[in-house]
């Protein structure tokens, strides 16, 4: 573990990237598994610590504009206007590749995906390396993002030269993907900029349905599109009203079952006295749906760690954040009405 405050720990991490290793680094949004974006076997390194898909390309990470020219060959009008707007930060922006770009990085694809972190860290690294990070988001394939440093050691640690601790992530919810190489420009993932904001700057967009989403955009079978960003625990999702009441007949009915609860503090609080066969994990306020996105992929390893066989989560409103919370949450949950009862 590298602690980003201190001078020789950031010389070894950005060594360690120069010498084709791989480091993870804080992101304002999730922790990124980092490698060397211009050295291909450096690349390919990432997919075998991940056990990620080769079909499924990855983020560059720059830290300054001037790099951008150094990986693309073009950069449209929509692409300049939400760079301006919205960099550093939570966006990225798939863009004609350049050749420099080695094709482990775009999977073989003529764009490629690129975005500048706003996390004083992250940009810190790639300044010291002086090229742009390759980097997904630093857990095993399938499940939650990391948000803390302990999270990525849980997946990664034997698989990764070192991590850099930057503390926990502000965002907790990863980048919005906009593809600005369509017209209309379309949204691929929804994240921690939101449609409205984006389309106050550059007009009306698209928004693809289930396109690359998860670290397994490979072709899947259809059982399959829900079960990403996932704990260990199978995860049920609540939508509607009176849930408190109907969860609460649920978890009575199996007093032998530890059961986590992902929940507002609304609906947790309805809920009280808790039974002791239930492991709480508060959301936030439902009217803040910017925290509960912090919370989620926190809240999902926290319950695993408690070691509870199944977790009930609910529905939040959508719009603003709240559409890739709500996101997040269909992918790796079911509703509970498919719950099985053994
Ligand atoms: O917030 C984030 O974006 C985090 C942090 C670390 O920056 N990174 C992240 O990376 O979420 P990852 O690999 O988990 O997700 C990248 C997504 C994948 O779904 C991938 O399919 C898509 O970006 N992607 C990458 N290059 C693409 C391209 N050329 N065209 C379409 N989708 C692309
Ligand atoms: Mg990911």
């Amino acid at each position: 573990m590298w602690d980003f405050n201190r001078e020789a720990d950031l010389k070894a991490a950005a060594d360690a990237l120069l010498q084709g290793d791989l480091v993870a680094f804080p992101t304002e949004t999730v922790y990124g598994l980092g490698a060397d974006g211009f050295n291909g076997a450096a690349c390919r390194k990432i997919f075998e610590a991940k056990e990620r898909p080769a079909d499924n390309p990855l983020i560059l990470h720059i830290a300054d504009i001037a790099q951008l020219a150094e990986i693309i060959t073009e950069l449209p009008p929509h692409g300049r206007r939400l760079i301006e707007a919205f960099w550093p930060g939570p966006l990225t922006l798939i863009l004609p590749k350049a050749a420099t770009v080695p094709p482990e990085v775009s999977s073989g694809l003529e764009t490629v995906a690129v975005r500048m972190p706003s996390n004083p860290v992250a940009q810190e690294l790639i300044r010291r390396v002086g090229r742009p990070l390759a980097a997904p988001s630093a857990n095993l394939s399938g499940k939650p993002s990391p948000t803390t440093a302990a999270h990525v050691a849980q997946d990664l640690s034997e698989r990764v030269a070192g991590i850099v601790d930057g503390g926990a992530c502000e965002v907790g919810l990863e980048s919005t993907i906009i593809d600005v190489t369509v017209q209309p420009p379309t949204i691929l993932r929804p994240g921690g900029i939101s449609r409205e904001a984006i389309e106050a700057v550059i007009g009306p967009v698209a928004v693809s349905g289930d396109a690359c989403d998860s670290d397994n955009s490979a072709p899947k079978a259809p059982g399959m599109k829900y079960r990403h960003y996932a704990p260990e625990a199978p995860v049920y999702m609540i939508q509607g009203q009176d849930r408190a009441r109907y969860l609460q007949a649920r978890v009575a009915m199996r007093p032998d079952r530890r059961v986590g609860l992902l929940l507002s503090s609304e609906t947790l609080a309805q809920m009280h006295p808790l039974p002791d066969n239930v492991v709480p994990f508060d959301l936030g306020h439902q009217d803040d749906a910017y925290g509960a996105a912090r919370r989620l992929f926190y809240g999902l390893r926290r319950l695993d760690g408690e070691g509870v066989v199944v977790i009930y989560t609910e529905g939040w409103s959508e719009g603003d954040i709240g559409t890739a919370l709500m996101n997040r949450l269909y992918k790796l949950s079911r509703p509970i009405t498919e719950e099985e009862w053994e």
